[in-house]
Order: structure tokens, then sequence, then C-alpha cells
């Protein structure tokens, strides 16, 4: 693996604010990025998140009023949304099924499910929990697109309920935790801008 190539990557990808939207996402790419979505990990691995692709030129259109006007919205290709399965994650039946796949003995899975349960109930917001989750598999999304040349923007400026509203999301059941638009980048990136590596490191030997 080549490292420097890695670091390159990563100051590639930055918040694309506006896509070339004569350039089209190849399906093979995208399937690319979709399976780096779905390996990414997940707290207990529940797999909370659920991504609904949007490629309708239309429903963009009609989001970017209640995503802030924001012009990654209608100019990406793909608007990639991250939604938390909260409600799921939370009934026995999906975490029983979840842990029982794992092939464990019994007793094994029946401990894990009584450790599930109680972090459950320690939580202060399942919901929130569960959005934290999709952040990782948005993280996979930005970086792994990058590592095959093409642009993304996290989005968390929207609307959520007139989103979730739009999207036929049901909020008792599901949350929308962030956007990210891919594309193709219709202007040079600005300059990286980062706190020096001493500023966020602190290594305890
Ligand atoms: C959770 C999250 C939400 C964000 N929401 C937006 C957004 O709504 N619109 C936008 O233009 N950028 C958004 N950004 C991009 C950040 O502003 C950007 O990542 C940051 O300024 C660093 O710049 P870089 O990503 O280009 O390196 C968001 C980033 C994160 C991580």
């Amino acid at each position: 693996m080549d490292k420097k190539l890695l670091i390159e990557t990563l100051n590639f990808r930055h918040a694309c604010k506006l896509f070339d939207e004569t350039k089209k996402i190849s399906d093979d790419d995208m399937n690319f990025i979709l399976e780096s979505a779905r390996l990414a990990p997940s707290s207990f691995g529940m797999e909370h998140c659920r991504l609904l692709v949007i490629k309708n030129q239309e429903i963009k259109k009609e989001l970017k009023p209640i995503c802030w006007n924001q012009n990654q919205i209608d100019s990406c290709d793909s608007l990639v949304v991250l939604i938390a399965k909260h409600k799921e994650v939370s009934s026995y039946e999906y975490y029983h099924k979840m842990f029982a796949r794992r092939g464990l003995d019994e007793d094994l899975t029946k401990m894990y499910i009584e450790k599930y349960e109680n972090y459950l109930k320690n939580l202060k917001s399942i919901k929130c929990w569960s959005e934290k989750q999709c952040y990782i598999t948005a993280s996979n999304i930005m970086n792994y697109s990058a590592l095959i040349g093409i642009d993304s923007c996290p989005i968390e400026g929207f609307e959520k309920q007139k989103v979730e509203t739009k999207l036929g999301i049901d909020e008792k059941k599901e949350s929308i935790a962030i956007l990210v638009a891919l594309g193709y980048r219709a202007n040079a990136q600005s300059p990286k801008i980062r706190l020096d590596l001493e500023d966020v490191v602190t290594i305890v030997y």
C-alpha cells in the first residue's frame, strides 16, 4: 500500500461546493463506493445505516430549497442519504437476527443480547447513537470515492423534518443523519486548512 498515495487521496478529498453536471459516475464506480459503505464498521455490528441514492434530477431540484439552497444538491451526480434505522436496531427481532448470524453458541448469543439490551437501556438517545454510526459510513463513502477520483460533499445543512417528509421517511422509525453529494468537481479545490498534528495529537507512552 502506497502511503504517499493514500495521503494524497485524503488531500484530494474536499467539501466540493459545485459539481460538473456533464460528468456522470459509472455504475462500476458507484458499486465500489456503495461496497465501501456496506463494509463500514458499526457499533455491535448492528449496521444502523440504510442508504438512499438519489439520481433523479427532479427530486434533487425539489430538495435543494430545503437543503439551504446548496448548489451541491442539484449539481451532483448522486445524492446519498444516510438513514439511521433507530427503531429497527432496538427491536428484539432485528438484533436477535444480527447476533444469531454470527454462528455463536446459544449461551454466548444470549450473553451478547443481554449486554446489548443493557447498553440500549443506558443510552440517552438511541436515535443519536444510530446517527453516529451513519457518520462512519459517510466517511468510508467520501474517502473511497476520493481514492477513485470522485468528489464529495458531506451535508448537514438541511431541514431535517422537511427532507424526511419529502423522502417518505417515518421519523418514528428512521432518521436522516447526513447527506453526501457525489460527482466530479466543477472548480479547483481551495487549499486544505488544518491544525498542526501536535495541536490535535497527544501520544502517551
Ligand atoms: C458532518 C459535516 C457536515 C457538513 N455539512 C456541510 C454542508 O452542509 N455544506 C457544506 O458546504 N459543507 C459541509 N461540510 C464540509 C465542511 O465544511 C468541511 O469538511 C470543512 O470545512 C473542511 O474542509 P474540507 O472537507 O474541504 O477539507 C460538512 C462537514 C461535515 C463533517
